[in-house]
């Protein structure tokens, strides 16, 4: 900062630039020009001669002459690559003056490149916007911008940087992220040279953002599985973003399913039918596998699938005569427990039998036979049921149809009597004396012609019996005429002792007068009789 140094060359300078008093003087337009690298650019040197002047033009830069008059001449610069400064020399009587242009030049950068983004980035990481921008100058008026769409996130000059020039920025990945455009954008700023704004774009890189909870998805899957059933599994997550996104793997050992996927905002729920095959007998893992971005959670259960048919139960003969011997007869899957109603449980074993005397009390009964097996743990259970049928009867007993009624005339009865047997025999009563028809189950009136003794048939293809049933009716008459001739007795008793009462009186009051009177008449002889 010594201006003593310094003053003097600059006062040369200026000297040489400025117009040498009293002499021709020389000037170059434009005195600075701006021009895109490699362009070309005029100038025009002039001197302010009275007569022809000479010219000349100092630079390393290919130049042609173009045009020329007495006093001036143009310059054509072609191919200019950078910043340069030209000096042009004039001679006028004799006298050298010099003047100089300076040319800028600008470059728009060969090209602006963004890295390309992960393509799947975990909300919540940071990630880096990388940009790379080859070329470009001015340097002092080049800003490279990192954008989000149209949001500015980081702006950085180029000044001091190399030629080719890599900016970043960390950006902490959120949801909004989710299908956002990022770019990057040089700007060289060449309004302070007289000249305009100019853009260059990188294409645009769409993120992809997601979220997957560290939860493992949720299988629903019953432990076992028999063969030939059907069964729906079902995967589920909650929390996923963006659960449209998400994919899903089922497999059922090595079996692939093909899941219908569903989602509901962030929840996601998979689901495949499946029917199992006799070959996939045993253990198989269940695997759900949701995969989002470049993460997933999976979960694996053990399913075990059996097969268990039902036992086979027989017997002999399912419709027997009774006294017939049955033989009835369970077997199950070998590994199978069976218990056969009516036998014995001992030993466990996977067939039992029993024979048995066929009775009455057997129509109609079911035998039962369970199978136990125990499959992972759980012990399942299958039954068989059959029925036998005894052909027996017709039976007609005490029990079922009593021999004696005694029913109030007047009164609602109804005769219950029952034939047991099977085939079912048919029923019907008549009396014995004239064939008149019982009804049976059916309320009757009873009547006193009711009365009498009546023959129960019991019919089937089995054969007949029969068995009197007596029906006796009570008539409520004769307690009337009781209760007239009782009514009578004591009506006429109390006439006759209310008559005899009347009587006794009467003869007493009069006896009563008659001493009455008796007396009076003593009375009054007494007092005769008697001196005062
Ligand atoms: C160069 O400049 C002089 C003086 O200003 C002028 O007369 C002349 O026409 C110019 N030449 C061209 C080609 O513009
Ligand atoms: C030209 O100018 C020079 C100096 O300025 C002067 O000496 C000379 O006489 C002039 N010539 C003519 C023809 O005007
Ligand atoms: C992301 O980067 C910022 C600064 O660049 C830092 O402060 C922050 O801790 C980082 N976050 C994570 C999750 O890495
Ligand atoms: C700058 O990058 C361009 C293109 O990207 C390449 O052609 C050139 O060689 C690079 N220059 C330097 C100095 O790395
Ligand atoms: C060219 O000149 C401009 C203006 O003075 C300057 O900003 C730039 O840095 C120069 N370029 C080089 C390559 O020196
Ligand atoms: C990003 O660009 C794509 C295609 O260029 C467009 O479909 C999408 O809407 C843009 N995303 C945003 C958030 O503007
Ligand atoms: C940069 O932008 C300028 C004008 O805006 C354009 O002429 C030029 O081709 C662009 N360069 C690239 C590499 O896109
Ligand atoms: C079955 O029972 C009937 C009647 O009780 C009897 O007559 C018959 O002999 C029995 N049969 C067998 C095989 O026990
Ligand atoms: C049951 O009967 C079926 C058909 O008769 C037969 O195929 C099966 O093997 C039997 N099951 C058992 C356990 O005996
Ligand atoms: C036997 O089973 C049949 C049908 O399964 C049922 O209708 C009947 O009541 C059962 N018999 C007995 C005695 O439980
Ligand atoms: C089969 O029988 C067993 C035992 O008798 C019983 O516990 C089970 O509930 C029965 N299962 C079915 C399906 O009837
Ligand atoms: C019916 O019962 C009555 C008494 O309850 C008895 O006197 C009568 O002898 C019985 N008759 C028959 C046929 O059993």
């Amino acid at each position: 900062m010594d201006p003593s140094g310094s003053l003097p060359s600059l006062l040369v300078l200026i000297g040489a630039l400025l117009p040498v008093s009293g002499g021709a003087q020389v000037s170059v337009f434009p005195s600075e020009a701006i021009l895109p690298r490699g362009g070309s650019v005029q100038v025009n040197c002039t001197a302010s001669c009275n007569q022809s002047a000479i010219f000349g033009l100092e630079t390393e830069l290919t130049k042609e002459e173009v045009d020329r008059g007495y006093t001036w001449k143009l310059y054509k610069l072609i191919d200019v690559q950078e910043n340069s400064t030209l000096h042009c020399h004039s001679t006028c009587h004799n006298k050298q003056t010099m003047a100089s242009t300076s040319l800028i030049v600008y470059g728009f950068p060969e090209s602006v490149e963004l890295a390309p983004l992960p393509s799947w980035q975990p909300v919540g990481e940071n990630f880096t916007l990388s940009c790379q921008v080859a070329g470009g100058e001015p340097r002092a008026h080049l800003t490279v911008v990192l954008l989000r769409g149209e949001q500015e996130l980081s702006r950085q000059p180029a000044m001091g940087k190399p030629a080719n020039v890599t900016v970043r920025a960390t950006v902490l990945a959120g949801r909004g992220d989710h299908g956002a455009n990022f770019s990057c954008r040089t700007e060289l700023n060449l309004k302070p040279l007289g000249l305009e704004l100019f853009r260059n774009t990188s294409t645009t890189r769409q993120l992809q953002t997601f979220v997957l909870p560290m939860t493992p998805p949720q299988l629903h899957i019953p432990p076992v599985l028999e063969v030939g059933t059907k069964l729906t599994v079902c995967c589920s997550l909650r929390g996923l973003f963006p659960a449209s996104e998400a994919q899903v793997q089922l497999a059922v050992g090595d079996q692939r399913l093909n899941p219908k996927v569903t989602h509901d905002k962030d929840f996601l729920l998979a689901m495949a039918s499946i029917k199992v095959k006799a070959e996939e007998e045993g253990t198989q893992q269940v695997k759900c596998v949701v995969t989002l971005g470049t993460q997933s959670q999976q979960t694996g259960q053990p399913m075990t699938i059996y097969s268990f048919p039902a036992p086979n139960l027989t017997v002999s003969e399912p419709e027997v005569s009774e006294g017939t011997e049955v033989m009835v007869e369970c077997k199950a899957h070998a590994g199978a427990v069976v218990t056969l109603s009516g036998a014995p449980a001992w030993p466990p074993s996977s067939r039992a039998q029993m024979l048995l005397n066929a009775t009455a009390e057997d129509n109609g009964r079911n035998f039962s036979c369970s199978a136990a097996l125990e499959v992972a743990g759980q012990v399942l259970h299958k039954n068989q049921t059959r029925g036998l049928s005894v052909l027996y009867g017709p039976r007609l007993d005490e029990k079922d149809c009593q021999g004696n009624w005694t029913w109030q005339e007047g009164s609602q009865q109804t005769l219950k009597c029952k034939a047991w047997g099977n085939p079912s025999p048919e029923l019907n009563c008549h009396r014995k004396r004239d064939g008149a028809l019982l009804r049976i189950w059916d309320p009757i009136l009873v009547k006193r012609d009711l009365v009498g003794t009546y023959r129960c048939r019991a019919v089937s293809t089995r054969g007949e019996v029969t068995r009197d049933v007596f029906i006796n009716v009570v008539y409520q008459q004769n307690n009337i005429v009781i209760i007239i001739v009782v009514a009578s007795i004591v009506f006429v008793a109390t006439v006759t002792t209310a008559t005899c009462l009347y009587n006794r009186q009467r003869k007493i009051r009069k006896y009563k007068l008659q001493e009455a009177e008796k007396g009076t008449t003593m009375k009054k002889l007494n007092t005769q009789a008697t001196p005062p």
